[in-house]
């Protein structure tokens, strides 16, 4: 076992999108940090970091914070990718919840607009809608982002399967391919059927929960812990890492600042130890973490 620290380095690096945009590899997360003290410190921490890519929702209920801090951070608007999301009661009102989203961010325009999950539900009832469904929504975010006049550069999916997927692309009404499809990814949910299609579609993975989310077991699991020792590295910059070599976009959340400069910042894992994490769930058994019980993932 050799213990020879490895070269970490702040991961600024981008990765292209199908329609010729730009988005950086390592995004912070912003799910449970809804009051402001939490997601304005954390997305003004980032930002002063290195970070110029953010992840929220208008579930997550802290656009406003983020936003105040993308502001406070005196970075240029353009210098930073800002990603939030259609709730699932919103999935008729697309135009008014992009509306509602840019005016709490305080943003002329998201980098890119995401449908949360493919699930449309009626505010009044909470039902799902019976004459709407995700491919309705898909069209309407196409709509959007062709009318917007550049308030959305990019749209794609989140939570989307790969039946799901092959039914939206074989509408004929669906023009614009997915930029991205953000999905739970981590060495316990590598998903490798959905990796190749995606991968074959042109269709970035965007990997949530990447450290396996709050009390996490993936970040203790011993396999992870060793190949951190190994490389004098933290759990969680393996983890990242090798969602980064798998050219996934990574979007590791933290509100403690210590974490989230050290998230940023990572290294190449040797063959050996990426083979290791690629087998990690044949092995040891998969782990969906992230699961709100919608039916979405049958
Ligand atoms: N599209 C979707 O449906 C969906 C679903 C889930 C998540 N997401 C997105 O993906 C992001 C990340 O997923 P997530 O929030 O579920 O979880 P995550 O990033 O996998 O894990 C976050 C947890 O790990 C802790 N943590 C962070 N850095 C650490 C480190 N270096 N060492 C040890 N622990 C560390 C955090 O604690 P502290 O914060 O206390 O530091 C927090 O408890 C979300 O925030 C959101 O933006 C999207």
């Amino acid at each position: 076992m050799t213990n020879t620290p490895v070269q970490l380095k702040a991961n600024t690096a981008t990765i292209t999108l199908n329609d010729g945009t730009k988005i950086p590899f390592v995004g912070l997360g912003t799910w449970q940090a809804a009051d402001r003290d939490e997601a304005y410190n954390a997305t003004l921490a980032a930002l002063k970091n290195g970070y110029r890519h953010i992840d929220t929702a208008a579930i997550y209920k802290n656009e406003e914070y983020v936003g105040e801090a993308i502001k406070d951070s005196g970075i240029p608007r353009e210098e930073i990718y800002v990603t939030t999301k259609l709730w699932n009661t919103d999935h008729k009102r697309a135009k008014e919840a992009l509306e509602t989203s840019l005016k709490k961010l305080g943003l002329d325009y998201v980098d890119l607009y995401l449908i949360h999950w493919p699930v449309s539900t009626d505010p009044a009832t909470g039902e799902n809608y019976k004459d709407w469904d995700y491919v309705d929504t898909y069209k309407a975010l196409q709509k959007l982002y062709k009318e917007s006049n550049g308030k959305i550069k990019s749209i794609g999916v989140s939570n989307f399967n790969k039946e799901r997927l092959e039914r939206l692309l074989s509408d004929p009404e669906v023009t614009i391919v997915p930029a991205v499809n953000q999905i739970e990814a981590h060495p316990f949910l590598p998903q490798p059927e959905l990796y190749d299609y995606l991968k074959e579609k042109n269709i970035i993975i965007e990997a949530y929960s990447p450290l396996g989310s709050s009390n996490s077991p993936i970040i203790k699991n011993p396999a992870i812990v060793s190949i951190a020792e190994k490389n004098g590295v933290e759990p969680a910059q393996v983890l990242i890492s090798w969602a980064v070599q798998r050219n996934t976009v990574v979007l590791p959340k933290s509100v403690t600042e210590a974490r989230i400069i050290s998230n940023l910042k990572t290294f190449t894992l040797s063959d050996e130890d990426f083979a290791t994490l690629n087998k990690l769930a044949e092995v040891e058994g998969v782990n969906r973490i992230c699961n709100p019980g919608w039916n979405v993932f049958a």
